[in-house]
């Protein structure tokens, strides 16, 4: 949140104080906090300008909220591989801008693409580098992993165009405890179309705060169907070993947990 408050020209906000708002809001609604699997309590943070302005500057007076909500499996019901539209109409982000920010823009620059792909049956997103139009960045809202045959983890690097999210880092820590070799670099369409085919791409899957963990089934780029496989074992160990360390069942070896409720 820093990090993207730096880049809106906000304030910085103080870590303890960032703490104490999540601590006030669970003494209070500690009672929403769900208990069923994938579910969790969404806590979104967020600050916005309110100095009675009229110009483009710098703020000078800004509000800061945390609001709450229950939240089920991001794409409803059980675990299962979701379809992925490939944006050709629309870029996301463009470099020095404010693609790997956490600002309300991004998801609005999202919308127009994402409501192509719901028009093409797709549930999600997948934008290219704007530079390259074969390169992979992301979906609207999560960051996208490749899990090759010979146990390594390729996840596109970033640049400034994507987001720089809590579970890719928390999904590169875990593969790394496995043992598995992770690759943060430039991946092509072509390469994921290819490694399918051949097999050496076994697994693709999504990541973000909502989402947790979730395969993804089938790429489509317009007429064209990159059919990958469904769930397979990698995913669903990284999404349980996540989850079971989010839900207290996992040992938390690297201390990223902060007991709320
Ligand atoms: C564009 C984008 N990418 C990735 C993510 C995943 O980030 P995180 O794991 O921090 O939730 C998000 C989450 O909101 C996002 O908006």
């Amino acid at each position: 949140m820093n990090r993207s408050a730096r880049r809106m020209a906000m304030p910085q906000l103080d870590e303890e104080l960032f703490v104490q708002s999540l601590e006030e809001l669970l003494a209070l609604d500690a009672g929403w906090v769900p208990s069923g699997e994938g579910e969790a309590l969404y806590l979104r943070p967020f600050m916005f300008a309110t100095e009675a302005f009229l110009g483009v500057r710098p703020a000078r007076e800004f509000t800061y909220r945390v609001i709450a909500s229950p939240a089920g499996n991001y794409f409803g019901g059980e675990l299962k591989p979701v379809r992925i539209w490939v944006s050709r109409d629309f870029a996301r982000a463009a470099p020095g801008g404010t693609g790997d920010a956490k600002t309300g823009g991004n998801y609005a620059a999202s919308l127009a693409a994402q409501a192509q792909a719901s028009e093409q049956g797709c549930d999600q997103v997948l934008f290219l580098d704007p530079l390259h139009d074969n390169a992979i960045e992301e979906l609207g809202g999560m960051n996208v992993f490749l899990v090759t045959s010979d146990g390594r983890l390729i996840t596109p690097e970033l640049t400034g165009t994507i987001l720089e999210g809590i579970t890719r880092d928390s999904v590169i820590q875990l593969a790394k405890d496995r043992g598995m070799t992770v690759e943060e670099r430039r991946v092509t369409l072509d390469e994921w179309d290819r490694g399918v085919q051949d097999g050496t791409i076994t697994e693709v899957f999504a990541c973000g705060t909502a989402a947790v963990i979730t395969p993804i089934g089938e790429l489509r780029d317009g007429d064209r169907t990159i059919a990958s496989t469904g769930t397979g074992d990698v995913t669903q160990a990284i999404r349980d070993e996540l989850l079971g360390i989010q839900t207290g069942v996992v040992e938390d070896r690297h201390g990223w947990m902060h007991r709320l409720a």
